[in-house]
């Protein structure tokens, strides 16, 4: 009886303790008094719900050979953040957006300043040691993210995060302003582009909240202000093609032109736009993918390569479905970066996918450890070789398809 009695006491106080810390927990979040939560800086942040995907549609292959593991890597610390890794009509290269807001070209035998995109660069655009320390002057910088050359003027377009659609001619230097706002809203986050044969132009604009620095807010808030749109090269004038998208993100034509294909990044698939025959004008689903992806790439063939940043995790489903909970858990004194790591399963993991032009998946190239592919941004196939780019990494992965 005297140890029951005991056992009693000891979760009696158990209890209150724990309602204590409830307490404690709950009146911190509510409040966050230090400020040290992830939305802390955001008083107008709301969560949203999310309809992912069920498992059971996910697809479930997996490259357990990890054959990402087998790429080179180049450039080590020549370049910081490449995103979009791209060739020239004449096959030189690649081009790539770098973290300080230069574009580089790759002569053969060293690295060159090609372009900017912002007219007011000065000794805070200087190349830094890390890559996350140039966010803050972004804005200034200029952050170019998807690259694209125009086959037949050879002008290369430019999304830069900051300033919008930009194209700079074949000799390089300042870049030039093309379009900066749809329907009188400016674009907040321009991120990735294609061009048809008549020199329009397709792109997204990922949020028009929150800008490129602020990705993990457009990420745990699940907001859909992001937009697919056209610039029409004949009149000028830019249309809004798909609105309410949960972070559009990458954008591919299709070898012959009949659509096009963009990333849906916060609901992990990738959806079709008609531009020619009787669905003009319309969506549909093209593939639900294994994870959430960045950046999209066409090969000769016709097939897409599609980089994706992390796979689907039971807390990111979790989140999705419970946008309350997601604001609590935000709420907590945890790192915005801490977070997005619990988010996309607690450590970087490469995966990038091939899709055919039907939508079918073709294979699957993974570094599941993280070891020497820690993230993808971008895939691009060139020679039978995959040119692979992140925001994240201070060099370019190559890898030998043969
Ligand atoms: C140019 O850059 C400086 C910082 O180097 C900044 O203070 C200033 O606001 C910028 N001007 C414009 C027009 O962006």
């Amino acid at each position: 009886m005297g140890r029951q009695g005991g056992n009693n006491e000891s979760s009696i106080s158990f209890a209150a303790v724990l309602a204590g810390l409830f307490f404690v927990v709950a009146l911190y979040c509510a409040t966050d008094p230090f400020k040290h939560s992830a939305i802390a800086d955001f008083p107008d942040f709301e969560t949203y719900y999310v309809e992912l995907p069920s498992w059971s549609e996910i697809p479930t292959e997996r490259d357990s050979d990890n054959l990402l593991q087998k790429s080179k890597i180049m450039f080590k610390d020549e370049v910081q953040g490449p995103e979009s890794v791209a060739f020239d009509p004449q096959g030189r290269g690649p081009y790539t957006g770098v973290a300080d807001g230069r574009v580089l070209f790759w002569t053969g035998q060293s690295w060159t300043d090609f372009a900017y995109t912002s007219s007011n660069r000065s000794e805070i655009c200087d190349p830094k040691p890390s890559i996350l320390s140039y966010s803050k002057n972004e804005h200034i910088c200029g952050r170019p993210l998807g690259l694209r050359f125009d086959k037949k003027t050879g002008y290369l377009y430019i999304a830069d995060a900051y300033f919008g659609l930009m194209k700079v001619g074949p000799e390089g230097g300042l870049a030039t302003s093309v379009s900066t706002e749809a329907e009188g809203v400016p674009f907040k986050f321009t991120n990735d582009l294609d061009l048809d044969d008549e020199g329009n132009v397709y792109f997204t604009d990922t949020s028009t909240k929150y800008s490129r620095r602020n990705f993990l807010q457009v990420v745990f808030s699940a907001e859909n202000t992001g937009r697919v749109l056209k610039y029409n090269a004949a009149t000028g004038e830019t249309t809004v093609l798909v609105r309410d998208v949960y972070f559009p993100n990458g954008l591919s034509l299709t070898k012959d032109g009949s659509f096009f294909v963009f990333c849906e990044g916060g609901k992990g698939r990738l959806r079709k736009y008609w531009l020619k025959g009787e669905k003009a004008g319309t969506t549909e689903n093209f593939a639900l993918l294994p994870g959430f992806p960045d950046n999209i790439r066409t090969n000769d063939k016709g097939d897409f390569w599609v980089a994706i940043h992390s796979r689907h995790s039971t807390l990111a489903s979790l989140e999705a479905e419970y946008p309350r909970l997601r604001k609590f858990l935000l709420k907590l004194p945890i790192s915005a970066k801490l977070q997005f790591l619990l988010h996309i399963g607690g450590r970087p993991h490469a995966v990038v996918v091939k899709y055919s032009a039907e939508g079918k998946l073709l294979q699957i190239l993974e570094d599941s450890q993280g070891k020497v592919v820690r993230a993808v941004s971008e895939v691009e196939e060139k020679d039978g070789k995959l040119w692979i780019g992140s925001v994240l990494m201070s060099f370019v992965a190559v890898y030998d398809l043969h």
